[in-house]
């Protein structure tokens, strides 16, 4: 008999490092369920995976609505069975000095960021200690760690919160044969990073010890690696891809 086929959930997974993750995940054998609040480009990449649609679907998920978590978790189990992986990815990234910072957009990302990872990590949670196995990847950031060089104070707090709450789940769920793990990125070499920097690029990655961006291709097989089975001893962990910009 045929092993069953994994399914992974990945949130904000139309565009940018969240697609290059689903792509990976594909590759590596799963099926993906490529989530958004954007369904255009979602629904482009699931076709262009696998136009049948049934190991690469699209599914509009707004983080910030934990019904909509519900709503595809229950859809997917109903039609395949189980999930078994969720990537936490989608975020607002924002740029302002901290003193310019308006406390309602402040409040605006972090219920993105740290609340959509929050929402997303309980309700596939419970799931999960139900069944007894699950993995969670949490995206957070140097930023979280190092207080953030181009982005601002609401993104990096709410990649710092995003970083707690890897340990909170980690420890709550470990009896349960569930992982939570973050991947601490500095700058990818993605779509946005190309933006937010400019023309500042160049003088960019000469501040990067290693001289380059990251490779979101590889930062994506980080993603694979702790969703694998194999990964049971990684727990509460946060793996650190920055160029040495942030040795600790
Ligand atoms: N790009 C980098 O260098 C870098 C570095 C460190 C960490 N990260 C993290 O990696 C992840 C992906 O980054 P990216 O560069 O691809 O960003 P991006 O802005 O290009 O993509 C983010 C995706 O999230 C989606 N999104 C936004 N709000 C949403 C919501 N409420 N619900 C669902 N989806 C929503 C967007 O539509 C978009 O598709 C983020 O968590 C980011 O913080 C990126």
């Amino acid at each position: 008999m045929p092993e069953q086929i994994q399914t992974a959930v990945i949130t904000g997974a139309a565009n940018g490092f969240g697609a290059v993750a689903a792509r990976a995940l594909h590759r590596a054998g799963y099926r993906v369920i490529i989530t958004d609040i954007v369904h255009e480009p979602a629904l482009a990449l699931a076709n262009a995976l696998d136009l049948a649609g049934d190991t690469a679907v699209a599914a509009t998920l707004d983080v910030t609505k934990p019904e909509d978590f519900q709503a595809v978790l229950d859809k997917v189990v109903d039609r395949w069975g189980s999930v078994e992986v969720l990537v936490n990815n989608a975020a607002r990234t924002a740029v302002k000095p901290v003193l310019d910072i308006d406390p309602a957009d402040f409040n605006a990302i972090l219920t993105t960021n740290a609340g959509g990872t929050f929402a997303g990590s309980q309700i596939f949670g419970r799931y999960f200690k139900t069944r007894g196995y699950g993995r969670i990847v949490n995206m957070a950031s140097l930023a979280g760690q190092n207080g953030g060089t181009a982005t601002g104070a609401h993104y990096a707090a709410s990649k710092g919160a995003i970083l707690t709450l890897t340990k909170v789940f980690a420890r709550d769920l470990a009896a349960f044969g569930v992982t939570c793990n973050a991947i601490a990125p500095g700058p990818m070499d993605t779509p946005l990073v190309r933006e937010v920097l400019g023309d500042g690029i160049d003088k960019a990655m000469a501040a990067i010890p290693v001289g380059r961006l990251g490779d979101p291709d590889f930062v994506a097989e980080m993603v694979v690696m702790l969703a694998s089975p194999k990964a049971a001893f990684v727990n509460g962990a946060c793996w650190d891809v920055n160029g040495g910009i942030y040795p600790r």
